[in-house]
């Protein structure tokens, strides 16, 4: 499809550099915090990524400092005090990313994860509240002022001149891990047919190599344990309102489409209810009972049967923060099976679910802020499967 290059900049590739970001500072924080910490070969792989990852963040902000906002600066003057924020940010975010760049060098050469945690929790502290206001506030602005030819202009110079094939291929299935099917489209989108395919044909086995051995991904394994969290601006009731009924489950999450009460009317220690799954071709329908419900947690777990043995036990709870509402979500298999490897077969997107995750949490807070948000629209994907599947 011809795109208009007159027409209002198209800034979804902020979204998705931005969802990759955070994507990974999540998974980095769940590898680190396991239970059973990074074997060497992992936590060498970790330390390596976060370094490239931290030099792919500079090198973000720079063309923002450097590309986007002086030209915004000069065509809207109303967003004077924004871009002023935005580069005060940077600043604050510059420090962060030293100090990981700094614990993620030593974490390659030995075990201290503490000092790495700390590190990666001072980064998000200062780069996620950044991430969300540039999308929020100043995205709108970029549309208003430049066009789609201008942007993938700055695109072209500040983010994609100079640098190898090989880099390009890193770093467009970095974007692409865990993309919903739309987002992955924009960004493949962006390459012609033939490097397309070198792309993902020639690349990608060394990607995924990469990638199972920093997040321990196994091949025909499924993920045990994991979490994720989102700030979002949203009121704490409304949030809690959403997510203390498992009968709302369908209203944000990118598997389940539906879920009814069996045999109880509300959420209490040991009720029921049944959630429905689709992902592509594949429906399933899973039992789950609240395991505890108190303010602000809400705890349920799958229920084992015989054609879904496994269970795994779900937690989602809410605090109020100063910008809004924090959302966290974990999981934790508490009882295998000897079918995961053909839940695994089938169903790769649980091979590691940060991302869908994440995407589910940032869906209840739009929801929970009574807006429709282009990041937060279900996708049902096609490779994936619900959480109820094996967990
Ligand atoms: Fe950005
Ligand atoms: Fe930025």
């Amino acid at each position: 499809m011809a795109v208009d290059l007159d027409a209002p900049a198209d800034t979804n590739m902020m979204r998705i550099v931005h969802a990759a970001l955070r994507r990974d500072l999540e998974r980095a924080r769940t590898a680190l915090t396991a239970a059973s910490p990074p074997a060497e070969h992992q936590r060498i792989a970790l330390a390596r990524h976060l370094g490239w990852m931290m030099a792919f963040l500079e090198a973000h902000h720079r063309s923002e400092d450097e590309g986007l906002y002086p030209p915004i600066h000069e065509r809207a003057p109303d967003a004077a005090v924004l871009l002023c924020d935005m580069a005060r940010d940077h600043a604050s975010v510059a420090g962060a990313v030293a100090a990981v760049e700094t614990t993620a060098h030593r974490y390659e050469e030995c075990d201290d994860r503490e000092a790495l945690i700390a590190a990666l929790d001072g980064l998000r502290d200062v780069l996620l509240p950044h991430l969300q206001r540039e999308e929020d506030e100043l995205m709108p602005v970029v549309s208003r002022v430049m066009t789609t030819g201008e942007w993938n202009a700055i695109e072209q110079a500040h983010n994609l001149a100079g640098k190898s094939k090989a880099q390009l291929a890193r770093e467009g299935h970095w974007l692409i891990d865990g993309a919903s099917p739309d987002d992955r489209a924009r960004v493949l989108g962006l390459v012609p047919l033939v490097p397309r395919l070198i792309l993902l044909y020639g690349f990608g086995p060394s990607y995924r190599r990469h990638q199972r051995t920093c997040w321990n991904m196994r091949r025909h394994h499924v993920q045990h344990e994991g979490s994720t969290s989102v700030v979002v601006e949203a009121d704490l009731d409304a949030v809690w309102d959403i997510v203390r009924d498992p009968t709302r489950v369908g209203e944000w999450s990118h598997e389940c489409v539906g879920a009814e009460w069996v045999g109880a009317t509300g959420a209490h220690p040991g009720a029921r209810f049944r959630g429905r799954n689709r992902q592509g071709l594949l429906r399933w329908g899973r039992l789950c009972e609240v395991v505890r419900i108190e303010p602000g947690e809400l705890v349920w777990r799958t229920v084992p049967t015989r054609l879904y043995p496994d269970s795994t036990e779900w937690a989602i709870r809410v605090d109020r923060v100063d910008a809004g509402t924090r959302i966290e979500q974990s999981f934790r298999v508490v009882k295998g099976t000897w079918l995961e490897p053909v839940y695994a077969r089938l169903l790769p997107a649980h091979h590691e679910r940060t991302a869908a995750l994440t995407n589910d949490l940032e869906r209840i807070g739009a929801l929970a802020a009574g807006r429709r948000d282009p990041r937060a629209s279900i996708t049902r994907r096609t490779e994936g499967a619900s959480r109820d599947a094996v967990a």
